[in-house]
């Protein structure tokens, strides 16, 4: 029934939820899945240990663009770990910058996504609201199906 399923994540433990449905979900239906970070402004990034261990060692300066790039990558392969752990065999991951929303749908478009599975709500702290922006423009501008993870 699917067979590429695509999954935007921020490193929140809603999108976390994410992956492991659609670990899940790919094992079931033999689906590939593909990973998608899309690198922001908004910041609240950690850099990952080895890198600050790196550039400490190689006595390197390393811009500000490195580091958000390399701690958006960690985002990525530790969502990939976690997907394969739950049961997916073809996984791939996507590092892209901009409006997260936008690369979200013109990802679902281009590349034959038949899925979405995304978190409800992310990294943002609006306790309150159901769903998040992200997650909200998806839901309404994607042709395909999309499943919001609580
Ligand atoms: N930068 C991003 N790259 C990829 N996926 C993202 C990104 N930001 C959010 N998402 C996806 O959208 C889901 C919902 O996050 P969203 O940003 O809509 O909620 P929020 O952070 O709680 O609210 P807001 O960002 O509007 O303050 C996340 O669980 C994740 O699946
Ligand atoms: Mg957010």
């Amino acid at each position: 029934m699917f067979k590429h399923i695509l999954v935007p994540v921020d490193g929140s433990e809603h999108a976390g939820r994410a992956v492991d449905i659609a670990g899940d979900l790919a094992q079931r239906y033999g689906a590939k899945v593909t990973l998608l970070h899309v690198l922001t402004q908004a910041g609240g990034y950690q850099v990952p240990s080895e890198l600050l261990a790196f550039e400490k060692i190689e006595h390197l300066r390393i811009t500000e663009h490195d580091l958000i790039e390399g701690a958006g990558q960690e985002i990525l392969t530790k969502a990939e770990q976690r997907a394969r752990n739950h049961g997916a065999a073809d996984c791939a991951t996507l590092l892209e910058s901009g409006d997260p929303a936008g690369h979200v749908v013109q990802t679902a478009n281009g590349q034959n996504v038949d899925l979405i599975v995304m978190g409800r709500r992310g990294l943002g702290d609006l306790g309150g609201l159901l769903l998040g922006s992200v997650s909200h423009k998806v839901s309404q501008a994607v042709d395909c199906c999309c499943l919001t993870v609580k």
